[in-house]
């Protein structure tokens, strides 16, 4: 053998048995027993999903009425929610049994119920991320309701890693974002207590960037941004991107949408063009990035 076959069978050693030990284990240990099981997919019958929760149009009524009469003339497999209509589609989160129950136990608001499919993308990536090394983080938590459902679909009081929650819970009239139901003086107490038996969550109240001072993840897996405004999520990508593990997943909740949240796609852009990525746009009105 000369010099370089010596090399390359050395190398190809190296590869393979790096790869045979990234695809027979998880790389972090424990994690196996928490992953749900796919619950097996009835043949000939595909769900479909109803619920007429959308924004942007001038008239909701005559569109859920409009919905209606479109829903009746399509193949099974349709939905309509959350700006979105499609139809002769699997559905597949209604199949994922785990995920539903976790999704049903959480639910606290028709927008919550309305945004199923999003919910079924973080978990999607949450089941990817939880095998990686590195902590969960949400930036803009708000009722918890998104971060819990990930916990719970996968392991619950077991979930192996800690998971960041940043928010203000609040809004005091000059925020860039648009201020939600829930904010007042008491979310913060009751997405604290909501959490109570999940010591692995950490809620942290602040505004984006300058919480990340009193406690940050040094690695990170899965990253959640859903701000509502392009200067805070520019900041927390600026302070938590690099810190994001090979293979970890970032969605960004808004990316993909118009109207008042255009200007984050485009900020976002902007600043991933710089590094040379590309931020995927999914019909949810998401965009997703995976971290090399
Ligand atoms: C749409 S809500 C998040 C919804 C939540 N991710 C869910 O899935 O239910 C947006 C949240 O971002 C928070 N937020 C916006 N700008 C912020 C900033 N600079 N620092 C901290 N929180 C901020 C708001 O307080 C608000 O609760």
């Amino acid at each position: 053998m000369i010099l370089g076959d010596v090399l390359r069978a050395l190398l190809g050693g190296l590869f393979r048995s790096r790869r045979r030990d990234a695809s027979s284990k998880p790389a972090v240990a424990g994690v196996l027993a928490i992953l749900p099981k796919l619950s097996a997919p009835e043949k000939s019958k595909v769900p479909s999903f109803f619920f007429p929760v959308f924004w942007g149009t001038t008239d909701d009524e005559a569109v859920t009425e409009s919905m209606k009469s479109v829903t009746k003339k399509l193949e099974g497999g349709f939905y309509f929610a959350d700006n979105l209509l499609t139809w002769v589609r699997n559905l597949s989160m209604f199949d994922d049994g785990p995920f539903l129950a976790a999704w049903k136990d959480n639910v606290e608001s028709d927008s919550d119920k309305a945004i199923v499919w999003r919910r079924y993308v973080l978990a999607c990536a949450a089941y990817h991320c939880v095998q990686l090394e590195g902590d969960f983080v949400e930036c803009g938590a708000y009722t918890g309701v998104g971060v819990k459902t990930i916990v719970d679909y996968l392991g619950g009081p077991a979930f192996p890693k800690t998971f960041w929650c940043y928010d203000l819970f609040e809004h005091d009239g000059s925020m860039a974002n648009h201020a939600m139901p829930e904010h007042g003086e008491g979310l913060y107490a009751r997405v604290c207590e909501k959490f109570m038996p999940y010591p692995q969550v950490q809620v942290m109240r602040g505004k984006i960037p300058e919480v990340f001072a009193g406690g940050c993840p040094e690695r990170i897996a899965y990253l959640h941004i859903d701000l509502n405004q392009a200067p805070a999520e520019i900041a927390a990508l600026e302070h938590l991107f690099d810190r994001m593990v090979p293979g970890g997943i970032l969605i960004l909740d808004d990316y993909e949408w118009a109207g008042a949240y255009r200007g984050q796609k485009i900020a976002e852009d902007a600043w991933f063009d710089e590094r040379q990525y590309r931020v995927m746009p999914l019909p949810t009105g998401q965009g997703l990035v995976i971290k090399r």
